[in-house]
């Protein structure tokens, strides 16, 4: 189910934070352009299609106005044809070869930038997913999973758009310029007198403008997160009749995002007539003075045209740099973050599918010597200490002790999910460390405590066990399970869809699909990590005949709260505070008047 509600939307619109650009970042940043290496032919050619269409689109301005002066009769550069049609099939010429060389530069960009993304991507999540337990502690999901979308997400329009963007008008900028001496000298002084003040003012008051943008979707988002609490914990908000309480939450951030959302409109308000004024005023400036140099014969019509729409090019690039900046910014900040998972150290695992094979058997003797654990985000609150105990092959160890004694701790140390900082935990005398995480994987199933079914069918959820499962074990596994009845009084059987967008099942069918699942697996060892939330007679009794068939030949440790279902037990492990208290027989236990197993039992015996 959590993987279905990671992805809550607002990050996407969420602003990405920028990064400082210096020499660490940008080698940062070249690591990840390895990923382009097997494209880089396409690139180059991008790159050149590119640097083409910018060249060309800088002859139109000289044409147009070629063109104005031929219509007058006069020919200003020496180079370019004096008859108004010529001028116009060249236009035609090089517009259309524009419009070709366009198509592939934006073809190539993106197969390029979406090939290497979906590489990046592919390597980002497989490292994520290898990762020890041990990091998703003290992580949000909700933030590594933007890490994939809305980081990469940024990466991929750097490089399809903003790379590409800032290299045609760093192209247009600098020919522009020339072209605009060229075409007169005095004019272009004028020009550059006033074109720096204006985008320079503009950047810096587009800056703070932003800044206050920012704060309203911030404000906005926080009241997103209003909505989506409550529309999550809905019974909970009726439960308690708090929907007032709730929708007055809701308004208040809803007045808040108003009033920033006013205060940014007269700022914005000031800026648009700020820049207006200075624009027309350049343009009236530059033809003011254009003109007094046609009426001195000094520049042609033509020619003043030509120098206006360079201006309006080298005006544009200009004003362009900022935002274009600030996406390389952002850019570079995810792929830091990206960087980060890609360098942290994954678990000692080799999970390629076809390295499926079991290599170091385990026949299904467990025991635990001295085992002490506290978890790595927790350091100063031990969890288990000193645990000793052992499981000979196809016996049941029943584990039971009060909520928070780390039953499921220890469950999670049997999988190598963590280490234990001191003690060894050992597979038929070996100590664990010497198996690979695969084998011991391979050969251990849980149960868990809270079952967790994916978004797809009940015949997917239960392959989950073991992927290559044909059709016919899948349903013989459930039907051991006592699930084949109630998946087939689904109309559609097995290929019901469960998890959040198909049918919610009960706790009793869901721990019956974990069942089939284990049975799937054939595991040599069991680990069942009983639900705390109480099931239904009839349910219980199905669940139970299904675990019954689950341990039958192999090593079952049981994590127990329903203490009557632990009675046939070889032996039962007490544990309370981290610390084995007791551990026998029930029959040796309950004669114990001081334990805890029979003050345990005979609170559960009295309700
Ligand atoms: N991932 C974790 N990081 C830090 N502390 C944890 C983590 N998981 C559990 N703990 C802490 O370790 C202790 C033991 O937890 P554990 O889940 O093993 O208890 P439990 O015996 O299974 O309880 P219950 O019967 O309620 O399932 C608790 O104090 C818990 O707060
Ligand atoms: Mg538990």
């Amino acid at each position: 189910m959590a993987r279905n509600t990671l992805n809550s939307g607002n990050q996407q619109a969420e602003e990405l934070p920028k990064a400082k650009i210096n020499k660490e970042s940008i080698r940062n940043i070249s690591e990840l352009l390895k990923y382009l290496k097997p494209y880089r032919l396409k690139f180059a050619f991008g790159i050149l299609f590119l640097f083409l269409s910018s060249l060309t689109g800088l002859a139109f301005p000289s044409l147009l106005g070629a063109m104005i002066d031929a219509a007058q009769g006069k020919q200003k550069l020496s180079f370019i044809p004096a008859d108004i049609h010529t001028i116009g099939w060249i236009c035609f010429t090089i517009l259309f070869l524009q419009s070709f060389v366009s198509f592939f530069r934006i073809r190539f960009f993106v197969e390029v930038a979406e090939k290497a993304l979906s590489d990046i991507r592919r390597d980002t999540y497989f490292r994520l997913i290898t990762l020890p337990m041990n990091f998703f502690a003290n992580r949000r999901v909700g933030e590594l999973n933007s890490r994939i979308s809305a980081d990469l997400s940024q990466i991929q329009d750097t490089l399809t758009t903003t790379l590409a963007e800032m290299f045609r008008q760093i192209v247009l900028l600098f020919g522009g310029v020339t072209l605009l001496f060229v075409v007169s000298h005095k004019l272009t002084l004028l020009n550059l007198a006033i074109l720096p003040v204006l985008v320079i003012s503009a950047v810096i008051f587009g800056r703070f403008i932003r800044k206050v943008s920012r704060q309203a979707q911030d404000q906005l988002a926080e009241s997103n997160t209003v909505v989506q609490e409550t529309l999550q914990g809905i019974a909970n908000v009726k439960a308690f009749v708090n929907e007032a309480y709730e929708a007055g939450r809701y308004e208040k951030n809803l007045k808040k995002v108003v009033n920033i959302a006013l205060k940014g409109a007269s700022y914005r308000g000031a800026f648009a007539s700020f820049i207006i004024f200075c624009l027309f005023g350049a343009i009236v400036g530059v033809i003011w003075y254009g003109s007094v140099l046609v009426a001195q014969g000094e520049l042609s019509v033509g020619s003043l045209t030509t120098f206006i729409l360079y201006a309006i090019f080298v005006g544009a690039a200009m004003g362009s740099f900022p935002e274009l900046y600030a996406n390389v910014q952002k850019a570079v900040g995810a792929s830091e973050r990206v960087l980060e998972i890609l360098h942290e150290e994954n678990e000692a695992i080799s999970i390629t599918e076809k390295e499926n094979a079991v290599q170091n058997k385990i026949f299904g003797n467990l025991s635990f010597h001295q085992v002490s654990f506290n978890y790595p985000s927790r350091p100063d609150m031990p969890v288990l200490h000193e645990v000793n105990f052992e499981a000979k092959a196809g016996q049941r160890v029943a584990i039971v002790g009060p909520s928070g004694a780390g039953k499921s701790t220890l469950a999670s140390l049997i999988l190598r999910f963590y280490d234990p900082q001191s003690g060894e935990i050992r597979f038929d005398g070996n100590a664990s460390a010497t198996y690979s995480l695969t084998d011991i994987r391979h050969q251990v199933a849980i149960v868990p405590q809270d079952v967790l079914l994916f978004g797809g069918s009940i015949l997917e959820n239960i392959a989950y066990g073991r992927l290559n499962a044909t059709q016919e074990e899948i349903i013989q596994a459930a039907k051991r399970a006592n699930a084949h009845e109630f998946i087939s009084s689904f109309p559609e059987g097995y290929e019901t869809l469960v998890g959040e967008r198909g049918v919610k099942l009960s706790g009793g069918q869901r721990q019956r699909i974990a069942i089939a699942r284990a049975l799937l697996k054939d595991p040599a060892i069991l680990i069942l990590d009983e639900a705390t939330s109480s099931l239904d007679s009839e349910s219980e009794r199905l669940v139970q005949e299904a675990l019954e068939e689950l341990m039958k030949n192999r090593t079952s440790i049981i994590i127990a709260h329903r203490l009557s279902t632990i009675r046939e037990a070889d032996r039962i492990v007490v544990l309370e505070k981290g610390k084995i208290v007791e551990s026998g027989t029930h029959e040796e236990l309950v004669k114990n008047e001081e334990g805890l197993y029979r003050y345990l039992s005979s609170l559960q015996f009295e309700s």
